[in-house]
């Protein structure tokens, strides 16, 4: 099933994948590069002092990389070597691929997407073929096409990375002594969507990307309940749009649903239905866990288990225009060093240690999953961040030296008014 370049996902796992609208894909990870990315992710955390052998002394560090206030473990870790390493290996982005090519690669329009179809009759405008062929697993509860989105269709061999952060949950028993008064260390995700149901496509975000599926490598097994690990309500993608068109309104206050960005609490109250849904997903290190953007999910409320849970969350987001614009700022952020601005944060206080960004190597891989060619990178992050982000000079040095062509000295093209590794040059 495993070589060095690719992963072939069983057509059982597809089919799972389409029916439950989650799936763990084993084995997309050797031991040994398990290994490698668990001893980075210990030396990042020693950076912070936090020292993974002792945990009792110095656990309470983790606080200064949580901008989700211990929530879920979360960690602001963007950047680190042994976290772009994952993230561009091969097998990984095939998987997911081949996911994109067995669902949403088609690009079927929606009718919440604003393009003409008779949802009711099931065809779509001017075509009036039956869509006797989206019964079966791939029905949902509204008679809509399942995968069908406004992005149109899409090459499921390219993409973009979509650049996350770590999870690194304690033990509930270390979490509680590094409490600050009532508050443990850390507590779980709550059970939520990282969409905004009544506005899939209408984003409010500046710089909004459609994520369709969402993924994170396991670096430590999770293999029973209450040890920190992934829930989710299996099979909710073919449920979600007739849930989200009747979703009740907010019991005490009348308002809508609320969702912040994209971000989505399940309510425990209002959603009760679909927090009875909810349940454990197991897997080994290793894995790939891989789910549908519809999908509700959380950690669990509890660790009870001996060694933190460690996850890398990452995930790719297909190429399609939204997603270009997207890469093309997440590329800049990167080699300014600053971080990714997408996800959810209770504050924004903490600060990345690999800033410089010119310090990895990508694969070839890795730099078509950054978005560009070298040269387009650095150009445009030089003419469109310019004085608005980039703080000091220094940092464009990362960006002559990725440009690959150009190095410090020499000098630069497009209206630059600075050489490279030079401050101050006309
Ligand atoms: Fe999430």
């Amino acid at each position: 099933m495993v070589n060095e370049d690719s992963y072939l996902v069983p057509p059982k796992l597809l089919e799972a994948f389409r029916r439950d609208g989650v799936v763990v894909l084993p084995g997309v990870f050797t031991e040994e590069e398990i290994l490698e990315a668990k001893t980075g992710l210990a030396t990042t955390l020693k950076i912070h002092e936090v020292d993974v052998q002792d945990l009792e002394k110095t656990a309470g560090n983790l606080r200064k990389l949580s901008t989700t206030g211990g929530s879920g473990g979360v960690l602001d870790i963007f950047y680190a070597p042994w976290k772009l390493r994952l993230s561009e290996n091969p097998r990984f982005f095939s998987a997911i691929s081949q996911l994109w090519a067995a669902t949403y690669a088609e690009g079927r329009a929606s009718s919440k997407g604003g393009v003409c179809m008779d949802v009711r009759r099931g065809t779509m405008e001017g075509q009036g073929e039956e869509r006797e062929e989206e019964r079966g697993i791939d029905a949902t509860d509204d008679e809509q096409p399942l995968y069908a989105h406004p992005h149109g269709p899409f090459d499921p061999r390219r993409g973009y990375f979509y650049l996350d952060r770590c999870g690194f949950r304690v033990p509930d028993r270390i979490s509680a002594q590094h409490a600050k008064g009532k508050r443990p260390l850390q507590r779980s995700l709550t059970p939520h969507l990282d969409c905004c149901p009544a506005a899939l496509y209408t984003s409010d975000k500046a710089v909004p990307r459609w994520r369709p599926v969402q993924s994170f490598v396991a670096l430590t097994d999770n293999l029973g309940p209450q040890t920190g690990g992934f829930e989710c309500v299996k099979g909710w993608h073919r449920t979600f749009q007739s849930w989200a068109d009747h979703r009740p309104t907010c019991r005490q206050t009348g308002k809508a649903a609320p969702c912040v960005g994209d971000f989505t609490p399940i309510r425990p109250v209002e959603d009760a239905e679909v927090i009875a849904r909810f349940a454990p997903v197991y897997y080994q290190a290793g894995s790939v866990i891989a789910f549908d953007w519809r999908i509700p999910h959380a950690n669990a409320t509890h660790h009870v288990g001996p060694e933190p849970r460690q996850v890398s969350y990452a995930s790719f987001l297909p190429d399609v225009p939204v997603n270009r614009e997207y890469a093309r700022r997440q590329a800049q952020r990167f080699y300014n060093g600053l971080q990714p601005d997408d996800q959810w944060k209770e504050n924004s206080d903490s600060r990345e240690v690999y800033g410089d960004g010119s310090v990895f190597e990508f694969s070839d891989l890795g730099r078509r999953l950054l978005g560009f060619g070298a040269e387009e990178v650095s150009l445009r992050a030089e003419n469109e961040i310019g004085a608005l982000e980039r703080g000091d000079a220094g940092r464009e040095d990362n960006l002559c030296r990725f440009s690959g062509r150009r190095q410090p000295g020499d000098p630069c093209s497009a209206g630059q008014k600075r050489e490279c590794g030079k401050q101050g040059c006309t």
